[in-house]
């Protein structure tokens, strides 16, 4: 049912963690089922340096999440934007239909750890010209 890639990532998951004084968090729920994951991004002149993640979700969620933050990994902050869960489910293999919304999770953490990385950004121009 399961193809290999996502097998091996579910039992061997990368990037899995956190990071300390993050540049970027992002969080979400999914609401189909209640599972949650949590992303993690250190970002130097806008790369995406480190790149960390906890899912406390299914075996493809964990896998697409795993899948996507080694996608991400040196990659601009634009570049990982147009990481799309399609994307992610490609490089994994496929995932069976019913579970092809665990994928969204993971593309809508990194989307809210961006968004929270560029809302930060914002911020500290703000101070830095008062
Ligand atoms: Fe919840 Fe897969 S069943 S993310």
């Amino acid at each position: 049912m399961y193809s290999e890639q996502v097998m091996d990532h579910f039992m061997n998951p990368r990037n899995v963690g956190e990071i300390e004084n993050p540049d970027g968090v992002g969080e979400v729920g999914n609401a189909r089922c209640g599972d949650i994951m949590k992303v993690f991004m250190k970002i130097e002149n806008d790369i995406i340096v480190d790149v960390k993640f906890k899912t406390f979700g299914c075996g493809a969620a964990i896998a697409t999440s795993s899948m996507s933050t080694e996608l991400i990994k040196g990659k601009t902050v634009d570049e990982a934007l147009r990481v799309t869960n399609k994307k992610v489910t490609e490089a994994l293999g496929g995932l069976p239909p019913v579970k092809l919304h665990c994928s969204v999770l993971a593309e809508e953490a990194i989307k809210a750890a961006i968004e929270d990385y560029k809302n930060k950004q914002a911020e500290k121009q703000t101070a830095d010209s008062i």
